[in-house]
């Protein structure tokens, strides 16, 4: 495959322990990471797909640190 351009992107927290972002419901940072990658832009976009913040709502503002951070690192048009 030599001269053929290729990227491997491998994400570091794949490797670490589950860091738990809801625990409440259980939900770790690398699900809140996925569920972005899958579209969601808010908070209520990843509870409705986690259930992450959907109790005490104590990681409500975890999750929006997570989510100004990933807007942070998304390239612009
Ligand atoms: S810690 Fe997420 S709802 Fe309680």
């Amino acid at each position: 495959m030599l001269g053929v351009p290729y990227l491997i992107v491998i994400r570091r927290e794949r490797f670490l322990p589950a860091m738990y972002v809801c625990v409440c419901r259980a939900v770790t940072e690398n699900e809140v990471h996925d569920c972005i990658t899958a579209g969601a832009r808010s908070a209520r976009q990843v509870r409705d797909a986690t259930g992450a913040g959907g109790d005490c709502a104590s990681c409500v503002r975890k999750i929006c640190a997570i989510l100004k951070r990933s807007e942070d690192l998304m390239p612009t048009a």
